[in-house]
């Protein structure tokens, strides 16, 4: 096992397990199966609604003592630290025990261990036959302060698809620039500065832009909206997210879609579409190539939401 591995693992409900396997896919490059998976590559947690811990492998073995050993023999050292115990499947045999375990080893690790405020949280898991032992980081959930968000629409985006076209877009690679070039009340862009995505917005409506702003220095990032149309942009971007317009309450028709798509090719080398119909023809009109896409439910039952397109 290389030390550079992580275990995560993730949580969805039934109707988002096609938007969470496409986050992973945009992220991680390859296809989830199941809800724990390892990787060498770090993400943080907090910029995805699904991924729910990260584990930093220090050592894998086949017994707990092993592990005990190993940690006294490394003469691992922390001040401040916790340790927790990491289910990643139910039916786990070792849960009831977790406890214990998790003493065992506060014993053996050299320096004070913190509950109120540790500055490291090491992770012990048992999965698959083998014990696991290392850094644990959680997703921290701050970023669902966002739905308070003072201004709101019934047509905004959810939040847990918002960052997801993020990473679909960024695919966490926060040195690529980014645009939201139909940003409404700006819910990917509070996503995007959370995340740490170097993102910017544009939106025709200049109440709708003013809100944006506002919700933006709610949460202190910088009001990064310019009040205008797409077909005024004269920059360029590595990804474009649009939530095109749609609805009683948006300047929207066929032609403004068709406009948007285009100039959203021209200043844009990707683009992540979300649409509530099937736009397969548009986007192939435009020559653009459909390089991933999902269809999200609202509710268990299944009920439509809307689609996403990536392209390039
Ligand atoms: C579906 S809404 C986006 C909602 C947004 N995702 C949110 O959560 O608030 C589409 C937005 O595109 C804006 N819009 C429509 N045509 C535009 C254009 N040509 N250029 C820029 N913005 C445009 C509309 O005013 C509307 O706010």
């Amino acid at each position: 096992m290389k030390l550079n591995q992580y275990i995560y693992n993730v949580n969805y409900q039934v109707q988002e397990e096609d938007l969470c396997a496409l986050e992973i896919r945009s992220l991680f490059n390859f296809h989830l199966e199941g809800k724990v998976f390892f990787s060498s590559k770090e993400v943080e947690p907090s910029i995805s609604p699904f991924l729910k811990t990260r584990l930093k492998i220090i050592y894998k073995t086949s017994s707990f003592s092993d592990i005990i050993e190993l940690i006294k023999k490394d003469k691992i050292t922390s001040q401040d630290f916790v340790v927790k115990y990491l289910e990643l499947f139910s039916g786990d045999p070792y849960i009831k025990k977790r406890k214990e375990l998790c003493k065992e080893i506060g014993l053996v690790v050299e320096g004070f261990p913190s509950f109120t405020s540790p500055k490291t949280t090491f992770g012990i898991s048992f999965y698959k036959g083998s014990w696991y032992f290392g850094i644990l980081v959680a997703n921290n959930s701050e970023w669902k302060a966002h739905n308070t968000k003072p201004y709101s629409y019934s047509s905004s985006i959810g939040i847990n698809i918002a960052k997801v076209l993020l990473n679909i877009a960024g695919n966490g690679d926060f040195s690529k620039r980014l645009v939201d070039p139909c940003c409404g009340v700006g819910t990917v862009l509070l996503e995007g500065f959370f995340a740490g995505y170097d993102i910017r917005g544009w939106e025709i409506m200049s109440k709708v832009a003013e809100h944006a702003r506002a919700n933006l220095l709610h949460f202190n990032y910088l009001p990064k909206v310019t009040t205008g149309d797409i077909q005024d942009i004269g920059e360029s971007f590595d990804a474009s997210i649009i939530d095109l317009p749609y609805g009683n309450f948006c300047p929207t028709n066929v032609d403004n879609q068709v406009k948007i798509i285009k100039n959203a090719k021209r200043i844009s080398k990707k683009l992540v579409l979300v649409s509530c119909e099937d736009i397969t023809h548009q986007i192939l009109r435009e020559k653009l190539k459909i390089t991933d896409c999902c269809k999200i439910s609202k509710n268990e039952k299944g009920s439509f939401y809307r689609y996403i397109w990536v392209c390039e």
